[in-house]
């Protein structure tokens, strides 16, 4: 297997010392930072916006890899941008049309992402694979973090990864939701190159960097 990037995702970390946090997952060598946005109609959740992606980006120069659960990424994607937003992958499933969500990020100057919820089909974003940076695939229903990763997800990462080698395309394939040292060997295994890791990063009782170090020995 080929070296996995690990995307932490400070949904987990404790926000009280969120520059620590950032911190010790740049000090544990994480090659991103996962930053999840929930406005409560998306999802049934809400975590932060781009106040706090400002502060972020203040702390590190780590890859931002803002992952946002919103229904209307056109209205939003500027203020992820400026906020310091690397990538910005939004859902296919979302209120707005894809295409103006792929133009709308193009335009604000990030790499674009697609996510998919479990439900949606690997072949849903085959007609946008041209035209992106990035597959986000959840292996939990999105909203929240410590759920049980569905493992009836790995045909869909691997169908993606076919896809993306059949036509020779260069788009990186992320998964994101319950992934630890034990459920990111089926994920890399199926061609997922980027891993999300929240609580198995930022709650590892060792912690972050132990939790990132035990991600890639896993796959290694
Ligand atoms: C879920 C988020 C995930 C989540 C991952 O809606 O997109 O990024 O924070 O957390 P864990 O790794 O705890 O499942
Ligand atoms: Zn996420």
């Amino acid at each position: 297997l080929d070296r996995i990037l690990v995307s932490p995702s400070v949904l987990a970390a404790d926000f009280t010392e969120l520059a620590a946090e950032i911190d010790r997952a740049v000090q544990g060598k994480a090659d991103l930072i996962h930053l999840d946005v929930m406005d409560g109609c998306f999802v049934p959740n809400i975590s932060f916006g781009p106040p706090v992606i400002k502060s972020i980006r203040k702390r590190t120069e780590l890859i931002l890899d803002t992952h946002i659960m919103i229904e209307h990424p056109v209205r939003y994607a500027k203020a992820f941008a400026e906020a310091g937003s690397d990538h910005l992958t939004f859902h296919l499933e979302c209120a707005d049309p894809t295409a103006e969500a792929i133009e709308a990020i193009r335009q604000a100057g990030c790499t674009v992402g697609i996510s998919l919820k479990p439900a949606t089909p690997a072949e849903a974003v085959f007609p946008w694979l041209d035209r992106i940076d990035l597959v986000l695939v959840m292996t939990v229903e999105p909203g929240f973090g410590g759920q049980k990763f569905m493992a009836d997800q790995m045909p869909k990462i691997a169908a993606i990864r076919r896809e993306i080698k059949r036509r020779n395309l260069h788009v990186q394939l992320e998964a994101d939701g319950g992934i630890d040292e034990t459920t990111v060997i089926p994920t890399a295994s199926c061609g997922a190159n980027m891993i999300v890791a929240g609580t198995s990063v930022f709650r590892h009782p060792g912690g972050a960097a132990e939790g990132i170090r035990l991600l890639h020995d896993a796959v290694s």
